[in-house]
């Protein structure tokens, strides 16, 4: 399989997400170099590290979601259940001592092209929005306790 190369379709515009976004990419790639040049250990290693900072992507997207107000928050989240939930299958296997690697990069390769590109490319508009009008009002105390009363 193929690594996935970096193209500017890929990136959302919002700093924080894209970096991550590049971090779960690259890890991606060294698990697919590692499995291809059969590494196991190495690859069990970073299989692990994937999903763990897969689990943790997904909980601050969530909150920025959250934050912002973004109507499909509930719709977005259940995304990224239905792709934690598998990989954690696959992790459990691999502490079982199998080696889930072959199977989980075709799986890790097409959700996460097809996550970033659609579902969160679909919020990062509205994100971007409630960002730029937050940051017009101000994060002062007063816009803080007027955000509470909303
Ligand atoms: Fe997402
Ligand atoms: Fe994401």
């Amino acid at each position: 399989m193929s690594n996935i190369n970096w193209t500017d379709d890929l990136n959302i515009g919002i700093e924080s997400i894209d970096e991550q976004h590049r971090h779960i990419v690259s890890l991606f790639n060294e698990l697919n170099d590692a499995h291809i040049h059969g590494e196991i250990n190495v690859a069990n290693k970073l299989l692990t590290e994937l999903i763990e900072f897969k689990v943790f992507h997904c909980a601050h997207e969530e909150d920025l979601l959250k934050q912002s107000g973004f109507p499909l928050y509930k719709m977005h989240k259940l995304s990224h259940e239905l792709i934690i939930n598998q990989c954690l299958v696959l992790h459990q296997r691999a502490e079982n001592g199998e080696y889930v690697v072959k199977e989980a990069v075709p799986f890790l390769r097409a959700t996460l092209v097809s996550h970033i590109k659609g579902e969160d490319a679909d919020y990062a508009i509205y994100v971007r929005q409630s960002q730029r009008s937050g940051q017009k009002e101000g994060r002062g105390w007063f816009s803080s306790l007027k955000r509470l009363f909303r």
